[in-house]
C-alpha cells in the first residue's frame, strides 16, 4: 500500500509528487513553513492529503512554539493556522483539517507539553481516519457502480488515488475495490492537462497494482464515450457544496456534460471532509489560479508564441444536476440527499 504522507522519525516524510513516475523520492519536513512550501509546490497534492499533511504541519509549527500560557500558545498556533491556510485555497479539507487541529488546541487542558501532544495524536487520527475512509468509500463505490457489464471499464479525471489521500484513494479507492472484486477490466486516465496528474500519478498507481490503464488526452474523453468504451465515470472532490455541486480538477466540469450526453453514470468520490455545508451552491468555491507556466511550458520548452495571454484556473465546479451519486464513507447518496448527512 502507497502511503504519501507518513510520521517517522519525529518528521514526516512525504513523496516527492512532483518527480513521479521516474523519480521516487522522499522529502523529509521537520518544520511547519516547509510544509507550506510543500503542499503549495504540489509536492504533496490531493485534497485528503493535503488535509494530511497540514494537520501534521499544524504540529510541527506547535512544537517549537514558546510560551508563557495557553492563550500566547493559542495566537501563535493561529499564525502557524494562517501560513497552512494560505497554500491553497479550494480543497476544503486543509480548511477542516487546521480547524480540528486549532479545535484540540483551545479544548486540550494541561501543560503546554501536554497539549503539544495532544495535537500530534490530533494528526495521527486525521490520518488513520482518512485511510479507513478511503476503504469505505471504495467498497460504498463497487455497490454503487452498475451491474452491468460484469467487468467494467471506468474513466477518472487527475489522480484522487492513494498518493491523493492517507492511502487507498477516493475514486481510485473505488477502482481498487472493484479491481479486488474482479468487477474491473480497465481504467482510462485522463491526462489532466496541464500538470498531467492523470498521466503521471493515476497510471502511475495503476501500473503499481497491474490494474490495465489506458491514458487519453483530455479531449479524447467523449469521443472514447461515443465508442462504447466507458461504462462508468468516477472522480475524486476538492470542496463539494451543500446542495452536491462539486469543485474538482480543471476538466471534470467538461467529463460529466460528455458522460451525461453519452447516457454513462458519473460518480463523485470523496469524504465527507470534502463537503463544506456552508456553501448553499458551488458558485462561491473558491477557485485557485496557477502560475501561466504551466500552460506555456512542456518540460524545458516553451510551446506557444510570445504574445499570448493565459488563464489557468485549476479547479472546475460540475453541477449537482450531472452528478449520478456521491459516494461517501457513509453511502452513495443522490446530490440532493447529500445535506442529509450534515447531523451525522
Ligand atoms: O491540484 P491537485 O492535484 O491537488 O488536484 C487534485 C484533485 O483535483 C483531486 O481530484 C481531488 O483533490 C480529489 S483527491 C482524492
Amino acid at each position: 500500500m502507497l502511503y504519501p504522507v507518513i510520521w517517522q522519525n519525529n518528521a514526516v516524510s512525504l513523496i516527492d509528487q512532483t518527480r513521479l513516475p521516474h523519480e521516487y523520492n522522499i522529502v523529509t519536513i521537520h518544520r511547519s513553513e516547509d510544509m507550506a512550501l510543500a503542499i503549495k509546490s504540489m509536492i504533496v497534492r490531493g485534497a485528503p492529503a493535503i488535509g494530511v499533511a497540514a494537520a501534521y504541519g499544524m504540529y510541527l509549527g506547535a512544537r517549537e512554539i514558546e510560551a508563557k500560557n495557553h492563550q500566547e500558545f493559542l495566537e501563535k498556533l493561529e499564525k502557524v493556522a494562517q501560513l497552512l491556510r494560505s497554500t491553497r485555497p479550494t480543497a476544503v479539507n486543509l480548511f477542516w483539517a487546521i480547524g480540528r487541529m486549532m479545535k484540540t488546541a483551545y479544548e486540550s487542558l494541561g501543560t503546554l507539553e501536554e497539549i503539544k501532544h495532544h495535537l500530534w495524536q490530533t494528526a495521527q487520527a486525521i490520518n488513520a481516519e482518512d485511510l479507513q475512509t478511503c476503504q469505505a468509500i471504495g467498497d460504498h463505490g463497487l455497490a454503487a457502480l452498475p451491474t452491468t457489464p460484469q467487468k467494467l471499464t471506468i474513466l477518472t479525471h487527475c489522480n484522487a488515488g492513494a498518493l491523493a489521500t492517507a492511502g487507498y484513494g477516493t475514486a481510485l479507492g473505488v477502482v481498487r475495490s472493484a479491481w479486488r472484486e474482479e468487477r474491473l477490466q480497465r481504467v482510462f486516465a485522463d491526462e489532466t492537462r496541464p500538470r498531467l496528474q492523470g498521466a503521471k500519478l493515476t497510471a502511475w498507481e495503476c501500473v503499481q497494482e497491474g490494474i490495465p490503464v489506458t491514458v487519453v488526452t483530455d479531449g479524447m474523453a467523449a469521443h472514447c464515450m461515443k465508442q462504447g468504451l466507458i461504462d462508468a465515470v468516477v472522480v475524486g472532490a476538492d470542496r463539494i457544496a451543500a446542495n452536491g455541486d462539486t469543485a474538482n480538477k480543471i476538466g471534470t466540469y467538461s467529463v460529466a456534460i460528455a458522460a451525461q450526453a453519452h447516457h454513462i453514470p458519473f460518480f463523485v468520490a470523496a469524504p465527507l471532509s470534502t463537503v463544506d455545508f456552508t456553501l448553499a451552491d458551488g458558485s462561491n468555491i473558491p477557485i485557485e489560479e496557477r502560475d501561466s507556466v504551466e500552460i506555456y511550458q512542456v518540460g524545458q520548452s516553451m510551446i506557444t508564441p510570445s504574445g499570448v495571454d493565459f488563464y489557468n484556473p485549476a479547479f472546475d465546479v460540475t453541477p449537482a444536476e450531472l452528478i449520478t451519486a456521491i459516494i461517501t464513507e457513509n453511502g452513495a447518496f443522490p446530490p440532493a440527499d447529500l445535506v442529509k448527512l450534515k447531523f451525522y
